[in-house]
């Protein structure tokens, strides 16, 4: 499936831009415990996998499910010394892992790049074990939450947002449908954390800058081969944008919806 953030760059953007504080949370927040067996669906460059390892510990086991070679080969490299970690290269609507195997299944930050969403919870639901837990998450409002931003710039943002919204490549708002989707299942015991994901105010930090830097870059580069429309240059935005997201006055922030639920025994 086409990902829209698909550059040479992704693997090493996914490991500069994470926190490993707050994933170790999100993690022990939602259930992972040791011993555990755990999948990390969409696990890009093993961020997030690499401290899965380290809660299961030698006795569990993670797989880390991702489409892209590339990803998958930044990820053995960043875990190495990690012999409790499986790499599975697949397409997260068709997972080679069996029907009902899996303790605790952790799918963060992809959902809002999916065409299909439903389909890859239905699969991500499929290998959970009766009893095991499907934790999804995803930012709301994200990109678009920041002041004080300037009319302009504000209707420039929604524009490319728009854009990409209508070419199915990606939702901004996909947090906020989550929980939908475990309502729609059979899932027990739904619960739905909202985390602050970024809250940046004053000096920005590096990781935070060149994320967005990269992120319109990306913009632009989609422009200039003519896959997205837009009615303004997106390189001048790119200036302007960044500017603004610099100056300690600006304030932004995008909340995490981290929604948890626990596979039926019996459907
Ligand atoms: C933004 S990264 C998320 C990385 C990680 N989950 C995290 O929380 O930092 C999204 C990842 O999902 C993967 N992905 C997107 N769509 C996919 C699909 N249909 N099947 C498998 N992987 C997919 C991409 O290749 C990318 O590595």
């Amino acid at each position: 499936m086409t990902y829209l953030m698909e550059t040479k760059n992704e693997a090493k953007r996914l490991l500069m831009k994470s926190d490993a504080d707050s994933t170790r949370a999100q993690l022990q927040l939602t259930g992972l415990k040791p011993r555990m067996s755990a999948v990390d669906a969409g696990g890009g460059a093993g961020f997030v996998s690499r401290i899965m390892a380290q809660i299961v510990g030698e006795e569990g086991c993670v797989s880390l499910v991702d489409q892209s070679s590339d990803r998958i080969q930044a990820a053995k490299d960043y875990i190495k010394p990690y012999s409790n970690v499986f790499y599975v290269q697949s397409d997260l609507r068709n997972i080679p892992i069996a029907t009902g195997s899996v303790d605790y299944v952790f799918c963060r930050f992809v959902f809002e790049y999916l065409d299909e969403p439903t389909e890859v919870f239905d699969e991500l639901y499929r290998i959970v074990k009766p009893g095991g837990r499907l934790i999804i998450g995803d930012l709301d409002n994200n990109i678009l939450t920041h002041y004080p931003l300037g009319v302009e710039l504000e209707q420039k943002l929604m524009q490319i947002v728009s854009e990409f919204e209508r070419l199915k490549l990606w939702d901004p708002y996909m947090g906020r449908r989550l929980y939908s989707f475990y309502r729609q299942s059979s899932m027990r015991e739904i619960t739905v954390h909202m985390l602050p994901h970024h809250l940046i105010y004053g000096e920005i930090k590096d990781a935070d800058y060149q994320n967005m830097k990269m992120k319109l870059d990306r913009v632009c580069e989609l422009w200039k081969s003519g896959s997205i429309q837009l009615n303004f240059d997106p390189e001048i935005f790119q200036r302007e944008f960044l500017e603004f997201f610099k100056s300690p006055d600006r304030f932004s922030y995008t909340p995490l919806i981290l929604v948890e639920g626990v596979k039926a025994l019996k459907v």
